[in-house]
Parts: structure tokens; C-alpha cells; sequence
């Protein structure tokens, strides 16, 4: 089957078309390569186009005879949303019902949907099941929890069959190292640190010090992002198989402070990481992890990478062996 993988040349859709090839579908990547990777496009044709071009997306579904989409294609920058919520709206709303639509005019019947933890806002305790409130803090949430209200409402009326995946925090490269983590700009902890103990870029800045924590740093759940490749293919699986519709998390079920991240990168590097303290980021909730247990019920899916200090090896691994895709600083 030729699987539209939206997004996909983008680090989690990149790693997921591997993965989809792997179990035996076509990967059809659309990407407007705004924030994606040519070279990142290796197991299957490549459309280069906008979901803001309806016709275009009709054309891809039609022209490649795909029977279900992956959607990942979204802007993912929680501050910038703050300052340009227009931009969030637009693309990961507005554009997205330009999906949605081509879908239903063309009869294909699965959505496979990146969500995130950012739905949940401040979550009231950790582990964070699906049940919880979502009340999200910043509009890249909220555009994510308009896309799983709009699959819910699109699944009543057509018959559409989704799965909203709600990613904790995606880390890690291909075990192969065929693909890894390049954003432009970079914000995520693993990929700075690892820049800051390899001098391409100055020290990092821990965010806060002084959390309700055991060791005052926020705590997050890292999901390799092999692990949530194989749980699209999954999920795409159970749709296929006719599994009713739901959101699930992805995550480990574990928490990991911002100093042991920083120390699982010294111990992979054998050095130590040039860092200093900060103050909060505005907008960081103290604690975000996954309860996983659903996923495993459903999916029979479990992370292969519990460890950080394997995660963290994996993005150590792709940084060291291709400096090419080093920032400037
Ligand atoms: N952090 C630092 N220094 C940095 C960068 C990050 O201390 O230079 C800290 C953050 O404060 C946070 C942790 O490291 O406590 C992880 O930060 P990331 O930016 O790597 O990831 P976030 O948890 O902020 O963001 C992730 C996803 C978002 C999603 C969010 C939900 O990347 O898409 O989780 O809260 F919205």
C-alpha cells in the first residue's frame, strides 16, 4: 500500500518512512521542505508541495493511488507560537482541514496524526493519561488539540478512521545512523547539549533550577524516535485492521531531569558539557510524563529505548558523523 507520509521529510517523518518501507508500504513523502530535508527522503517518491495547495494535495492522493495518510507536516516551535499565533493556526489548522477535505473527496479512510503533550498543558499529576484534561498553555497546543477535535468530528461525519498520537518528548537518531535530529533554528535540549560538548555551539543554559524536582530541573519523558516510528506503522496497522479510532501517548512511562540529560551527554562524550544556570523558560511545566499503558493495550507497543543514556548515544552517534549538518554560530 502507498502510505501519503506528510511531513516526511522531517525528522519524525523521515524516521517513519524508514520504518514504513521497513514493514512493507511505499512511503509517499509531500513536503514542502520549508523545515525538511531532501536528503532525508530515501525510501520512496518525494511530491514537493504546500498543504495550503488543496489541488496539489488531491493530485498526490490521487496520482499515487495512496490508501492512508501519516500527518506530521506542522510548525513546532511552542515559543514562536506565542508571538505568531496566526502562523500556527494557518498552517497546523487551516491547512490541515485542506487534508482532511482531500480525504474525504478521495475516499481515503485513515489519518494517522501527530499530536503532542503540549495538549495537556500543566498536567494536574505525572504520569499523564489520555484522560486528562486538555488545557493547553501556548497556541502550538491548542492547534494540536484542534486537530484531534477536527478527526473526531471528520470520524462521526465520513467515516474517517484517525489515530492522534500524542508524542512526550521525541530524542534520538537511527540507530543506523542513516537519519537524525536538524532543526533550524534548534531548541531541543539533546541536540544543544551535544553541540555545546563538541564546541559548535556556547555552553548550554539549563531552564530553570529551581523546580519542585529532586534535582531542581524539569523533568521530561524522552521517546526515541525509532520507538515512535514503529508506533505510527503500528497504529497505521490497527486502522487498517479495522481498530476503532483514539488518541494514544507515546512516551517511556519515565522521567529524566535536564542535569541527568546533560550527564548522560558527559558520559557518552567522555567530557564534560560546558553549562550554566538559568531561569525558567517561560511557559515549561515541571514535570511531563507519559502514562503508555493504552498504547501497549492497543498497539501492543512498548519503547525499546528506556535508557537515556542509549538515546542520548544514538544522537551522539548521527552529530559525530556528520558535522555537515552543524549549525553556524
Ligand atoms: N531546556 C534547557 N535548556 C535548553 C533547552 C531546553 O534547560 O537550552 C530544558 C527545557 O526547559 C525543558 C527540557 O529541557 O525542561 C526539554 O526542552 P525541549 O525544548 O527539548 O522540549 P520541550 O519539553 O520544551 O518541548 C517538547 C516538544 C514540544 C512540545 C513540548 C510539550 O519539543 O513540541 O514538549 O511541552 F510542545
Amino acid at each position: 500500500m502507498n502510505v501519503l507520509v506528510v511531513g516526511g521529510a522531517g525528522y519524525i517523518g523521515s524516521h517513519t518512512a524508514k520504518a514504513l518501507h521497513r514493514a512493507g508500504f511505499t512511503p509517499v513523502v509531500f513536503d514542502n521542505l520549508s523545515y525538511g530535508h531532501r536528503w532525508a527522503v530515501r525510501w520512496g517518491p518525494l511530491v514537493e508541495a504546500d498543504l495550503a495547495d488543496k489541488a496539489a494535495i488531491l493530485e498526490a492522493l490521487q496520482g499515487h493511488r495512496i490508501g492512508a495518510v501519516i500527518h506530521f507536516a506542522a510548525n513546532a516551535y511552542v515559543g514562536e507560537s506565542m508571538e505568531n499565533p496566526a502562523k500556527y493556526f494557518r498552517n497546523n489548522v487551516a491547512n490541515m482541514l485542506n487534508l482532511l477535505e482531500a480525504l474525504v473527496e478521495t475516499g481515503v479512510r485513515h489519518i494517522v496524526f501527530s499530536s503532542s503533550c503540549a495538549t495537556y498543558g500543566i498536567p494536574q499529576s505525572v504520569p499523564i493519561r489520555e484522560d486528562f484534561p486538555q488545557n493547553p498553555i501556548n497556541p502550538y497546543g491548542e492547534t494540536k488539540l484542534v486537530g484531534e477535535k477536527m478527526l473526531k468530528w471528520f470520524g462521526g461525519a465520513y467515516g474517517l478512521g484517525w489515530m492522534a498520537l500524542r508524542y512526550f518528548n521525541a530524542s534520538g537518531a537511527d540507530p543506523e545512523g542513516e537519519l537524525g535530529e536538524v532543526h533550524d533554528p534548534e531548541t531541543h535540549l539533546i541536540p544543544l547539549v551535544i553541540d555545546a560538548a563538541l564546541g559548535r555551539r556556547p555552553p548550554v543554559r539549563i531552564f530553570g533550577t529551581d523546580y519542585p524536582t529532586p534535582d531542581g530541573t524539569a523533568i521530561r519523558d524522552y521517546i526515541h524516535v525509532t520507538d515512535l516510528a514503529e508506533a505510527h506503522v503500528r497504529a497505521l496497522q490497527h486502522l487498517l485492521q479495522g481498530g476503532s479510532s483514539m488518541a494514544l501517548n507515546l512516551g517511556t512511562g519515565r522521567g529524566t531531569s535536564v542535569l541527568e540529560v546533560v550527564q548522560a551527554v558527559e558520559k557518552v562524550a567522555g567530557r564534560p558539557v560546558p553549562a550554566e544556570k538559568a531561569p525558567r523558560r517561560p511557559g515549561d511545566p515541571p514535570a511531563l510524563v507519559a502514562d503508555p499503558s493504552r498504547a501497549r493495550e492497543v498497539l501492543g507497543w512498548e519503547a525499546r529505548y528506556q535508557d537515556i543514556s542509549e538515546i542520548v548515544a544514538t544522537a551522539w552517534n548521527f552529530a559525530t558523523r556528520h558535522p555537515q549538518a552543524a549549525p553556524s554560530v
